[in-house]
């Protein structure tokens, strides 16, 4: 009788053993890849508005949000450990390298990035360009360090996790996932030095909403991105330098020149209003626009479009005009677009397509 009740016992627990391995292989596999920020950031002292960001590894991210496991098997890689104030092209490519290289195997459903705020949005959108796969690729961070009252980071990291595990996230592009909302990585921009709602549309909506886990799906995005994109970096060793100059009341023509004499191939204009600029910038941006330097008028009020021939006559000039780009994102589609050609005619056209 005993015997046959401790068999009874061992097979029961091989049954359930087999349930829960096969559930957890049933379950989507996400890898994490952690590139600093202020989501694994830490205060100096507890209570201090002061921190240091990327103090925290990736294992301590995912030990910190156990319910990650109910939404599926979860790795980490700790890809970078940077303020995203000094993400720079050699991060970018080596990150959308990785990206491609296992979103190609079958092993992987889905890829999270932490980053921090300051570049999350150029960051998305240059790989909204160059990700060569339909499989959902999502970046979160956190307004609040981890060690804060209330951090944002753990929410938002769950939140990330269970859309990058979502099927319906497929071919959908890029991701920010913050404050429970989908943001497109095309569309979103950060508006708030400290508020945990900083992340807003540009100006299309946001792709979903993120309940706790649970995910409500709205209108795709409607340019191209990641596999009807012409933009791949897997074979880039570099990318060409674009720089962006701001416009203000009385700015002089010095900072295009010396752009021009370090060797810039593009140069972003964050204009005021429409994208406009003083006389003498409009001028040295004439005069680089002629050297063949691709010149694009953007504008720094963050929200509207920026068109052709309003205020400065682009064809005359050999302008090319951002339309709904902010002046980072418009920086970000110039050097893959010079990657391509120098052709500001051309340049135009992708700005009406991506
Ligand atoms: N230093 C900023 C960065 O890494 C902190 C902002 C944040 O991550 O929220 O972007």
């Amino acid at each position: 009788m005993k015997r046959f009740f401790s068999l009874t016992v061992l097979v029961m627990a091989a049954v359930i053993a087999g349930g829960v391995l096969e559930a957890q292989a049933r379950k989507p596999k996400i890898m994490i890849l952690a590139t600093g920020g202020t989501i694994a950031g830490a205060q100096t002292k507890p209570g201090e508005a002061s921190y240091t960001a990327g103090t925290f590894s990736v294992a301590n991210l995912i030990a910190a949000v156990p319910q990650l496991q109910d939404l599926a098997q979860v790795s980490g890689e700790q890809f970078a450990n940077i303020a995203s104030q000094d993400m720079n092209n050699a991060v970018w490519l080596k990150l959308a390298k990785r990206i491609n290289q296992l979103l190609a195997t079958p092993e992987v459903d889905g890829i999270v990035v932490t980053h921090g705020t300051d570049t999350m949005e150029e960051t998305a959108y240059f790989l909204h360009l160059v990700v060569n796969s339909n499989k959902p690729v999502v970046v979160v961070g956190s307004m609040r360090p981890a060690t804060a009252i209330s951090p944002d980071g753990p929410l938002n990291l769950y939140n990330a996790v269970a859309v990058a595990a979502d099927p319906q996230a497929r071919g959908r592009g890029v991701f920010v996932v913050m404050d429970d909302k989908i943001f497109c990585g095309r569309e979103v921009t950060k508006t708030n030095t400290t508020a945990v709602e900083t992340f807003q549309p540009m100006n299309r909506g946001v792709q979903g909403a993120a309940y706790f886990g649970q995910n409500r799906w709205f209108e795709p995005p409607g340019q191209k991105h990641t596999t009807k994109s012409e933009f791949r970096v897997d074979q880039a060793e570099a990318m060409p330098r674009v720089d962006i100059v701001y416009a203000y009341a009385n700015a002089p023509r010095d900072m295009v020149d010396a752009l021009v004499a370090a060797g810039a191939k593009g140069i972003v204009l964050a204009g005021v209003g429409d994208g406009n600029s003083t006389e003498p910038v409009i001028a040295a941006l004439s005069e680089a626009a002629k050297k063949g330097v691709i010149v694009v008028r953007a504008s720094r009020v963050g929200h509207g479009l920026v068109r052709r021939n309003i205020e400065v006559n682009d064809d005359k000039l050999g302008f090319v005009t951002a339309e709904e780009l902010n002046p980072s994102k418009a920086r970000v589609l110039t050097l893959l677009s010079l990657m391509h050609t120098q052709d500001p005619k051309v340049v135009q056209q992708k700005f009406y397509e991506y």
